[in-house]
């Protein structure tokens, strides 16, 4: 039963039971209608829908969207409980989301227990409120802060939306008694039905100024993004219209997103993320170890970042330098971080400070005996990270698990320099790693099930979008990148200018392009690492001759205000610099280059291609599990637009023929092999099949 209704002496109660978040299915949905009916026609003085479970309802049943709507809708449920003729009230406890949360304002009042959490994450899946969210939200709290909410699918906490009057009362002691007394006293107090579809929108709260600049602002933010501006469409009609109109406007764009491609490949994304957490051939018996107290070895960019990561999910950390300068210099960076996020008003200085005390400093090894979890971040050298990895086997507890965040190495090798290569697991954060959600999770030959359990399970503890990879020069992420920035050298030598590829990549909606990103990081870094290779190891000059000359200028990026752009010394922004276009130039005639006009598809093609090509090879070699945490990769490390999907979503929406054909036709073109499409791909071309196809050939 999914939703039962019974009295409990003056109340008429209906709980909702549809594990695990009670989303509203069909059968949930004709189950309230049902349950309303019933509660209109006894002798009950108003109703309360509660949920079992570990929470309220979490929204609409997002497999249902892109199949019919099958009634009620959620629309007709809402409908008949705002007419109820006795008052109904929500009580939420857990997370009310989306249609969760539109459901209880159709309620005439709203009570939740202090640890919940209710919004609108919709955008978040190329949607819209679609059951009334858009119409009620501004009447409740205005057009400003409704725009907020439903923009940015932020989940707001219980205290705060009482404070912004979205809910009514925040309840103390346990559901269901403290929200029957609350029912209990609305009845004693006489507090009638409050449908929110007769108020009205607080005046000054926004007008069509407020939409004006939204819209703009939005059109940035949200670059490329179609529901954001569908919302403000929607408000603007909440403002102008009577309410039924705004209703009915509001669901029209609704369906029109829910059969958007900007939706299901965010659709896509979310249910990826779920299924990259369930990491195939591991023990059924294997389960997490108890991860209490982390040590992080290397405070600089990622060990200072990584231990921030742990003290926001409040997990306490011991972070060793090899001696007192570097520790200083590392933890006066967290502490500046911290600074920072307390300026902008994204953390109290009282909550900075609570998570900055939870990371202590330490030079000395012995200062790790106790920790569950040790996460490598020195030099990228295998010498270094052995020697770090001798002295963790040395003074580590029994058990505690040894991680490396290397960007390339071989985790074998480095596992076996310690006694206990099953202990061993490659964690790869991205930078700034306490802002970036990817985690690659790096399965090495001998690393326990357990141990990947744990890591799995730790990511998504701090927060994190974590994606299980095998071992392979740069893993998932940066073994595609090289295919990717490969071809931003080759554009350039053969006569694209940088800002036309940026340009063609942005456009397409990468948050940056690939020269620009190349400024971000430095220019340096790659030339140092190419230093200690050989001419063979290097691979063809055309891929690197351009940013070495640069770096030979002294132009290694942002950093010293010129790389394949000029800087601002004072604003940073970034504007094309003819002096590149005439190293170029002169590269490519060293090269024997002849240089020629690119147009914007061919740049896009070669660089997303690129990465889709090297997709395949990583998927029929078994160094990703499934096509979508490549996809997860792409778009929560490399700034790949979610709202396309990710890579191998991409190539599936525009056709594994079209871009088999695509990649042959370069081939052709340029006479390198490398653009041979994957044996994956052309197998599944020629058998007609689909990546689900062959996902579903793979359990
Ligand atoms: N529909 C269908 N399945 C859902 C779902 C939903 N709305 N929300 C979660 N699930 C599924 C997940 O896929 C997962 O399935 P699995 O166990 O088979 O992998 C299971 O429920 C548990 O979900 P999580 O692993 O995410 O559980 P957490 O406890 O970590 O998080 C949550 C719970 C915060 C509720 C999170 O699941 C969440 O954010 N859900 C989506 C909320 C949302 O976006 N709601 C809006 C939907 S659109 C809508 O309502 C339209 C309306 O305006 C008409
Ligand atoms: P970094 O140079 O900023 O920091 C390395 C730190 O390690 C330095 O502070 C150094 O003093 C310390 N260190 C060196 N040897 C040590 C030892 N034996 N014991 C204790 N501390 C020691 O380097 P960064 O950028 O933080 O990189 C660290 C690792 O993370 C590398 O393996 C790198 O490939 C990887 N990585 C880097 C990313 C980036 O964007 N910078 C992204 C993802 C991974």
């Amino acid at each position: 039963m999914l939703v039962k209704y019974e009295r409990i002496d003056e109340l008429g109660v209906i709980t909702i039971s549809n594990p695990p978040v009670n989303a509203l299915s069909h059968g949930v949905r004709s189950g309230i209608l049902e349950a309303v009916k019933q509660a209109q026609a006894d002798d009950s003085k108003a109703i309360v829908i509660l949920c079992e479970g570990r929470t309220f309802v979490a929204g609409a049943d997002i497999s249902e969207f892109g199949k019919p709507i099958q009634e009620p809708s959620l629309p007709q449920v809402n409908a008949a409980i705002e007419a109820s003729v006795k008052p109904v009230i929500a009580a939420i406890h857990g997370t009310a989301l989306g249609g969760g949360f539109e459901l209880t304002l159709s309620c005439h009042y709203r009570c939740a227990v202090p640890s919940a959490f209710v919004g609108l994450p919709e955008v978040t899946l190329g949607l819209l409120p679609g059951a009334g969210g858009t119409q009620r939200v501004p009447r409740l709290i205005g057009v400003k802060a409704a725009l907020d909410m439903m923009t940015s699918g932020e989940k707001v906490p219980a205290d705060r939306a009482r404070d912004l009057g979205l809910i009514d009362r925040v309840l103390e002691g346990d559901l269901p008694e403290a929200a029957l007394d609350y029912a209990r006293d609305c009845v004693a107090g006489g507090l009638g039905v409050r449908r929110i579809r007769d108020m009205q929108i607080p005046v000054d709260s926004g007008d069509e100024q407020t939409l004006d600049a939204y819209r703009k602002q939005l059109s940035k933010r949200k670059r490329g993004q179609e529901a954001p501006q569908r919302i403000v469409d929607c408000v603007e009609t909440a403002l102008n219209k009577p309410f039924d109109e705004g209703l009915a406007f509001e669901r029209a764009q609704f369906v029109e997103c829910t059969q958007s491609g900007q939706s299901a490949a965010l659709r896509h994304l979310f249910f990826a993320e779920r299924q990259a957490l369930k990491v195939r051939n591991l023990n059924p018996d294997a389960s997490a170890r108890e991860i209490s107290r982390v040590g992080i070895i290397g405070a600089g960019t990622m060990g200072g970042g990584i231990a921030m990561a742990f003290a926001n999910a409040g997990i306490p950390v011991t972070l060793l330098e090899l001696n007192q300068d570097g520790l200083d210099r590392g933890l006066a960076l967290i502490a500046k971080n911290y600074g920072r996020t307390v300026t902008r008003g994204k953390l109290s200085a009282s909550e900075a400070s609570s998570r900055q005390a939870l990371i202590t400093g330490s030079t000395n090894y012995e200062d790790l005996g106790a920790v569950d979890l040790v996460i490598e971040a020195v030099f990228e050298s295998m010498d270094v990270k052995k020697q770090v990895f001798r002295r963790l086997d040395e003074v580590c507890r029994t058990g505690a698990i040894l991680a490396t965040n290397t960007s390339y190495l071989d985790v074998n090798e480095i596992a076996a320099a310690t006694s206990r290569p099953e202990d061993v697991v490659g964690l790869h954060f991205f930078s700034p790693a306490n802002i970036m959600r990817l985690l690659e999770v790096v399965q090495a030959e001998h690393t326990a099930d357990d141990v990947i359990v744990t890591a799995m399970a730790l990511g998504k503890r701090i927060r994190k979008v974590p994606v299980l990879a095998g071992v392979c020069y740069g893993f998932i992420g940066n073994r595609m990148l090289r295919q990717y920035a490969k071809e931003a050298q080759l554009c350039m030598i053969e006569g694209a200018a940088p800002d036309q590829i940026d340009g063609a990549l942005t456009d397409f909606g990468m948050a940056m392009g690939p020269l620009a990103v190349g400024d971000l990081a430095g220019l340096d870094i790659g030339y140092k690492a190419r230093q200690a290779l050989t001419d063979e190891q290097k691979g063809d000059p055309r891929t690197y001759c351009i940013a070495d000359a640069l770096v030979e200028m002294g132009r290694l990026g942002q950093k010293t205000g010129a790389g394949y752009y000029r800087y601002d010394p004072e604003t940073r922004a970034r504007s094309f610099d003819p002096e590149v276009l005439e190293v170029i130039r002169c590269e490519a005639e060293r090269h024997g280059v002849v240089q020629r006009t690119l147009n914007n598809e061919e740049i896009l093609d070669r660089h997303i291609l690129a990465l889709v090509n090297e997709g395949f090879r990583i998927l029929e070699e078994g160094i990703a599990q499934r096509p979508g945490d490549i996809d997860l990769v792409y778009v929560h490390g490399y700034g790949f637009p979610s709202y396309r999907g990710g890579p191998m979503f991409y190539a599936s929406q525009r056709g594994l023929d079209v871009v088999c054909q695509r990649l042959e036709a370069l081939a052709d073109q340029s006479g390198e092999r490398y653009w041979e499409p994957a044996p994956l791909l052309k197998q599944l071309v020629d058998q007609g099949q689909s990546l689900d196809d062959w996902m579903n050939s793979q359990r």
